[in-house]
């Protein structure tokens, strides 16, 4: 069997990390997602913009990962499953440190830095961020860029090699496991709907609708910590019941 697992903010919601539209108690909650997370909020606030990724870098590292993230890594030791692959909207690196040892990130990475004018990579000191702060300097490039992270962002091509790499691994799959996203963004957003025409069984979990809720083949109204480390023992007989 070979399985693809899409996951969103809220597989690494239970490890510590807000997701993008549910941080109400953020200091960023004021802002809406794409001000953050976007080519023109950082045109316009680049200071607000790195301070917010600066931030989630430092956050990721003192986070670890959960049982959700722990049991699609382990589902590659069991046989019988000749693949598991992820496809992550997410751009923390909570997958690997699992043990998945084949992640593609569809949105980048919070550990890539690169200038925006020249794109050359950046692997110089980032300041710390104990607490959350709303603005920060971004570190300047030679040639007078400013640092970015290496996200994509509103308005950005996704990069060609992950997208790919997650289109085949979906074309192949026998399961789809769709956990922690709200569904909305594309093209990310379209994988499932070319597993379901291809006839490919979808699971959802995530403990409230999406626009996918209605169509999956199964939706898990739960968390994904509790319903991952259960679900493949139980998939068969959840399924006769739809
Ligand atoms: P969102 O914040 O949009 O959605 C998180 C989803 O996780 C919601 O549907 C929640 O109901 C669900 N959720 C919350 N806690 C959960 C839990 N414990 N277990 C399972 N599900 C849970 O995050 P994404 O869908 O990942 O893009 O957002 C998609 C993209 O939009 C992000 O990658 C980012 C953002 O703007 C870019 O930065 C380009």
């Amino acid at each position: 069997m070979r399985i693809v697992v899409l996951s969103g903010a809220g597989i690494s919601a239970e490890s510590g990390v807000p997701t993008f539209r549910d941080d109400k108690n953020g200091l960023w909650a004021r802002f809406d997602p794409y001000e953050l997370s976007s080519t023109q909020g950082w045109q316009d606030h680049p200071e607000r913009v790195w301070a917010w990724y600066l931030w989630r870098h430092h956050l990721v590292q003192r986070v670890d990962p959960n049982d959700g993230h722990r049991t699609v890594a382990e589902w590659e030791k069991i046989t019988g499953i000749e693949d598991v692959t992820v496809v992550t909207q997410n751009v923390d690196n909570l997958h690997e440190r699992a043990g998945s040892s084949a992640v593609h990130h569809l949105h980048g990475s919070l550990f890539e830095f690169r200038c925006d004018n020249c794109d050359s990579a950046y692997a110089g000191e980032l300041p710390e961020m104990l607490e959350p702060e709303l603005e920060a300097e971004p570190p300047q490039c030679t040639c007078g860029g400013l640092i970015r992270p290496d996200i994509v962002w509103f308005g950005e091509q996704l990069p060609e090699r992950p997208w790919q790499a997650s289109v085949d691994a979906v074309q192949r799959a026998d399961l789809l496991i769709v956990v922690g996203t709200s569904g909305i963004v594309y093209p990310a957003a379209g994988l499932p709907e070319m597993a379901l025409a291809q006839g490919t069984v979808v699971v959802e979990i995530n403990p409230e609708e999406t626009p996918l809720s209605s169509s999956a083949t199964l939706a898990v109204r739960q968390s994904a910590s509790d319903a991952l480390p259960h679900l493949l023992q139980q998939l068969p007989s959840l399924l006769k019941r739809v």
